[in-house]
């Protein structure tokens, strides 16, 4: 194949890649955006594969073969919920594999057009090893994020003295070896950047808390980009370059909206030290504070006698897929006349987005769903706020407790509602472990049960 004809398929990729993140920015389009990334990434490999430097087709095809088969079985088998570690856990790989390429690379220049062993331009080695340095941070700061939202490893934050002042010593030693290594371009220099710079993954993640880890993924995310980005450099492969800057800008600007979203800026995330377990404690505070009790029944009857509800979905309605049950639910009420309306609030549930993914897989039409800035101005003026699997993004603490780990970050103001139905199975915290002054105030009523089971019961009552 020709320079000019692999040019112009890899411009088609690049196309292709940017329209698919352009139709992954609504729920109405994203499946649009992801056929046109599954064809820019066929036209990509295609392409790749017709380069006369493959020397086995072989070896390659049997690695795709592997590798998707793994691939597909694991995301056939994954949960919905377990999406921020799988992220994680793929990132690790990207990470790694930036190491292997930087390595084969340094090794075998002459394979990759580069110069000889040990007469590598200064160009390439500072490309190879700023793309080995991300790679590895990735590598093990992905998958320490993985143990985290798996909970193999301690949500906790771990935080100690100097911790920043010693990870920011052993970034500047890093950059040295860089140095070093362009200038002598030794191997036991490469595999100590490898090294080092996996240590330094681990301490960026562990003084971060269980509540910012997906800003962390989303981080990681785009680390794993640039990391991408820096071996297409290496590989002098424009794609790679585009793909990786893509992958690197997109990620950088979600960690931007989570963390806007959260109110926390995301120096504080990468500094770490919050939504660990601390604030739990809290929970004991208000044991001896009145709860307010219902069923199915009295949910379904003060539903039907209101004339606006507004459903608050969060985390717990993943958990429990209760989004096919809450839309039959939500139907029936529209059929009385009812005016329902879903709010989402931007970090509800564990991912960007989550909450507007399962209320489409139930086909809940997209101009019922409002965001946190359309929908709180109506709080007010309604009568039912139902929210079902939600806490944290609820929390009044947020507005009111300066002290509260929450403070600042922007909630649904359910509580301005007349009344409020909450569905959850205990009075356990959310995510951030912080207490719901909520589930005690008189317009609250608290009805304890699977999310799921509870809106199927109040289908059945409502009939
Ligand atoms: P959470 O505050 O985590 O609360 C979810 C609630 O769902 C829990 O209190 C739990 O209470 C309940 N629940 C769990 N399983 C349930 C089931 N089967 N049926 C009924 N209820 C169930 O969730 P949220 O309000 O969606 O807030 C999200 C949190 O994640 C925030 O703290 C946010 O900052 C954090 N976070 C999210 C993101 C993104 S991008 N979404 C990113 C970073 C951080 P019970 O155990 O009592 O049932």
């Amino acid at each position: 194949m020709s320079a000019n004809m692999v040019a112009v398929l890899y411009l088609l990729s690049a196309l292709l890649f940017i329209f698919a993140l352009r139709g992954l920015s609504h729920p109405e389009s994203s499946r649009l955006g992801n056929i046109f990334g599954v064809v820019g990434m066929v036209i990509a490999i295609i392409t790749t594969l017709m380069f006369k430097s493959v020397l086995s087709y072989v070896e390659i095809g049997s690695a795709i073969l592997v590798g998707g088969a793994i691939g597909t079985f694991i995301a056939l088998r994954i949960e919905m919920t377990a999406l921020p570690q799988l992220v994680a856990a793929f990132h690790s790989l990207v990470g790694i594999a930036a190491v292997f390429v930087a390595a084969a690379a340094f090794y075998n220049p002459s394979a990759f057009g580069i110069g000889n062993y040990g007469e590598i331009g200064m160009s390439s080695l500072i490309e190879m090893s700023v793309g080995t340095f991300i790679g590895a941070i990735t590598f093990s700061g992905s998958i320490l994020a993985f143990g985290k939202l798996q909970g193999t490893v301690s949500g906790k934050p771990i935080v100690f003295k100097l911790q920043h002042t010693i990870n920011a010593l052993i970034l500047i030693f890093i950059i040295f070896l860089i140095f070093l290594f362009v200038t002598n371009q030794s191997p036991t220099i490469f595999w100590t950047i490898v090294l080092v710079s996996i240590l330094l993954g681990f301490l960026v993640v562990i003084p971060i808390g269980g509540a910012d880890m997906p800003v962390v993924v989303s981080m990681l995310n785009s680390y794993s980009g640039w990391a991408a980005c820096g071996i297409g450099f290496t590989l002098s492969n424009n794609l790679l370059i585009i793909t990786g800057a893509l992958v690197g800008a997109s990620g950088a600007i979600l960690s931007y909206i989570m963390s806007k979203g959260m109110n926390r800026s995301i120096i504080s995330v990468v500094l770490g030290g919050f939504g660990g377990e601390q604030a739990a404690s809290s929970a004991s505070d208000n044991s001896d504070k009145i709860v307010k009790q219902g069923n199915a029944e009295d949910a379904a009857y003060v539903l039907k006698n209101a004339d606006s509800v507004i459903i608050i979905p969060g985390y717990g309605m993943a958990v429990a897929q209760a989004q096919h049950a809450l839309k039959e639910m939500g139907d029936i009420l529209k059929k009385e006349g009812i005016n329902v309306r879903y709010a989402i609030h931007p970090v509800a549930g564990r991912m960007p987005g989550h909450m507007n993914v399962l209320l489409a897989e139930a086909n809940v039409p997209y101009e019922e769903v409002l965001e946190l800035d359309e929908i709180n101005p109506d709080f007010p003026m309604t009568e039912v706020s139902f929210v079902i699997g939600a806490n944290d993004v609820t929390n009044p603490a947020a507005k009111t407790d300066e002290t509260s780990p929450i403070y600042g970050m922007p909630i649904l103001d359910v509580e301005k509602s007349q009344t409020v139905l909450f569905i959850k199975r205990s009075m356990a915290t959310g995510y951030s472990g912080v207490d719901n002054e909520l589930f005690y105030r008189d317009n609250t009523t608290m009805l304890f049960g699977d999310a799921k089971k509870m809106c199927e019961d109040i289908v059945k009552s409502l009939n």
